[in-house]
This record gives C-alpha cells, structure tokens and sequence, in this order.
C-alpha cells in the first residue's frame, strides 16, 4: 500500500509544488538579510532606515505564508514519508516539530521589529532582531535542505524505500 502511495503521481507533483515553495522562501530569506545590510546610521543628513521597513514587509508576508506550507506539507508528502518505514516516520515527526520552532522564532522576529517603532535605542535592538533573523533564517535554510533531500530520494527510489 505504501509502495502504490509512493507512486502515485500526486506524490510528485506535491513535491515538485512544495520545491517551488521552498526557491521563492529561499528568495525571501536572501531579501531580508540584505533589508539588513541596507540600514545604515551614518547615511547623510538622515540614517537609512528603509531596511527596517522592508524587513518589517518581508516578515509579514512570511506569517501569512509559512502556515500554509506547512500545512501542505503536513498534509501530503511529510505523511506520505511517514508511510514508509519507521526511521522516516521518526523524520516526519522531527520536521513538523521544526515547524512549531520556526513558527516561534518567526513570531518573536515579528514582535520585535514592531517593537523597533517605540525603541529608545534603536541601533542595539536593530543589532538583536538581526541576530534573531540570521538564526531564524539559518534554521528555515537547513530544515528545508534536509527536506528538498529526503524528497530528492524519495522520488527517485519509490521502490527501493518502500521495501526498506
Ligand atoms: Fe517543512
Ligand atoms: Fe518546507
């Protein structure tokens, strides 16, 4: 039954759909590391803040996005991984918890950068939301690469898996 699963064309295409999700996050993480590089304190007459905006855009976009990837890949393909053996069920598992996490820092990220706008000293908390955002984004970075791998192998050893 898991091998007719594993076959089944859905399951591909899913993946394919869920690796298109994860090349336009990819893109979103790069923008808001580089909505960072953008601030700049001795910019003249004026500091450049408009980095925080944009990171403040980017943030919100990803709220509204993240919940449904993780949706759709708790609903297709992290199950359909599941079905196969226990070590890749146990995988399963460990990537929907890795959701719940960088569901949370993401939240924090958010509340912090809305917090920028009644700082009292804005260049040490622009500093902390940064680090913030560089381990939200190397978290999101290495839980995707770990799934676009298993998928990776799972399209390409439907049978080979199934019988493991
Ligand atoms: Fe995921
Ligand atoms: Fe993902």
């Amino acid at each position: 039954m898991a091998t007719d699963a594993l076959i089944s064309s859905d399951l591909h295409n899913q993946a394919e759909e869920i690796h298109w999700e994860h090349e336009h996050l990819i893109d979103e993480l790069a923008d808001l590391d580089s909505a960072f590089d953008d601030i700049d304190f001795d910019s003249a007459p004026v500091p450049n803040l408009d980095g925080v905006d944009d990171a403040n855009r980017i943030v919100r976009d990803l709220l509204a996005e993240l919940p449904l990837h993780f949706v759709n890949e708790e609903s297709t393909v992290l199950p359909a991984i599941a079905s196969v053996n226990p070590a890749l069920s146990a995988f399963s598992s460990e990537m929907a918890r890795q959701h719940d996490e960088i569901w949370k820092a993401l939240n924090v990220v958010a509340g912090e950068l809305r917090h920028l706008s009644s700082s009292t000293d804005l260049a040490e908390d622009i500093v902390k939301v940064r680090a913030h955002v560089e381990r939200l984004c190397r978290e999101l970075a290495v839980h995707m690469k770990s799934e676009e791998r298993m998928y990776t192998v799972l399209d390409e050893h439907k049978p080979e898996l199934a019988s493991a």
